[in-house]
């Protein structure tokens, strides 16, 4: 087996709005639509529409949700039985877009930070060569988190690891028990300055002491990639950008892709930029994929 995620399972409720309202005020829906999403998901989607074999760790709730994510999971060939069903709400984040293009999100982590580490079977994930981490937003309860910390320690393969924004809001000594146990660390530049102070290059040159590679996703300025030994940036595709929505996970894909295939570090950089170019043409971050034939 290949690659198993571990992240949040959500639901994107997308609603198109006349306005996005303020307290006390009310504002109507234009349009709707729901993607199934999840950071680490995007990423192992990818990953199995490329022909890797892939799992998935996670929680959803038994509910009309739960059951869209777990098929939109398996529909690709994600192997979902280790995909914990429990009672409460699927995991969702409700996006409001006004005609301007503003956007106003509300985040529901429900049963997603609930996981618990003995709901894991460990076994089960070391069949597999990496296990990819994306982050939960941990506001309300914090067993997800602990369930991470714990699992990459007993996890034998490679471990990739991505923080988002919400893992690098937390500070570097919450999550320094993540990254000093990854093999490749993938935040983008906001975050390496959020969690060091230091600007991208300076602050994965500090990270370089606790994992193997660091990559640094730059929007459209690319990535910049560095192991110790070769250090190098990696321009962006020029594309007609439509909606950068999973752009970091489509990147996680192709140089996760390039790396399990052996190839440099600069052939993954590309890779990651090429795919990221990709699913930055469409809207919403899987839509990329339905079209994607390739032979890497
Ligand atoms: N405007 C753009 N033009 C070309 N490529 C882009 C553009 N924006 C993003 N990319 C590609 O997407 C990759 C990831 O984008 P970004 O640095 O914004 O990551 P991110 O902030 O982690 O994304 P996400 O919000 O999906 O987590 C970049 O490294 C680049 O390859
Ligand atoms: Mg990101």
């Amino acid at each position: 087996m290949d690659v198993v995620g571990f992240g949040a399972l959500n639901v994107d409720r997308v609603y198109i709005v006349s306005e996005i309202p303020k307290a006390e005020e009310e504002s109507y829906v234009l349009n709707f639509e729901r993607y199934a999403g999840g950071s680490s998901a995007n990423t192992i989607v990818g990953l199995s529409k490329l022909g890797l074999k892939t799992g998935f760790i996670g929680k959803v709730g038994s509910d009309d949700d739960g059951y869209f994510l777990i098929e939109e999971l398996r529909r690709v060939g994600v192997d979902v039985r280790n995909v914990v069903i429990s009672d409460g709400r699927t995991g969702c984040a409700m996006v409001f877009v006004d005609k301007m293009g503003n956007r106003a999100i509300i985040l529901d982590p429900s049963v997603n930070d609930t996981i618990r580490f003995e709901e894991i079977d460990i076994d089960y994930v070391n069949k597999f060569r990496l296990l990819h981490l994306s982050s939960f937003v941990c506001k309300v309860c914090f067993d997800s988190f602990e369930s991470q910390k714990k699992l990459v320690r007993e996890f034998d393969g490679i471990v990739s690891f991505d923080p988002g924004s919400v893992y690098a809001k937390m500070g570097f000594r919450k999550i320094k028990p993540l990254i000093e146990n990854s093999n490749l660390f993938m935040p983008n530049e906001i975050e390496v300055r959020l969690l060091t102070g230091l600007n991208y290059r300076e602050g994965a040159e500090f990270f370089l002491d606790l994992c193997d590679v660091v990559v640094v996703k730059r929007g459209w300025k690319g990535c910049y990639v560095t192991d110790g030994r070769v250090s190098f940036e990696v321009k962006a595709y020029r594309v007609k950008v439509v909606d950068t929505t999973g752009a970091g996970d489509a990147f996680n894909t192709g140089f996760i892709y390039g790396y399990l295939k052996g190839k440099s570090l600069e052939e993954c950089a590309k890779l990651g930029n090429y795919l990221a170019s990709l699913c930055i043409q469409y809207v919403g971050a899987r839509t990329y994929l339905r079209n994607l034939y390739l032979s890497l």
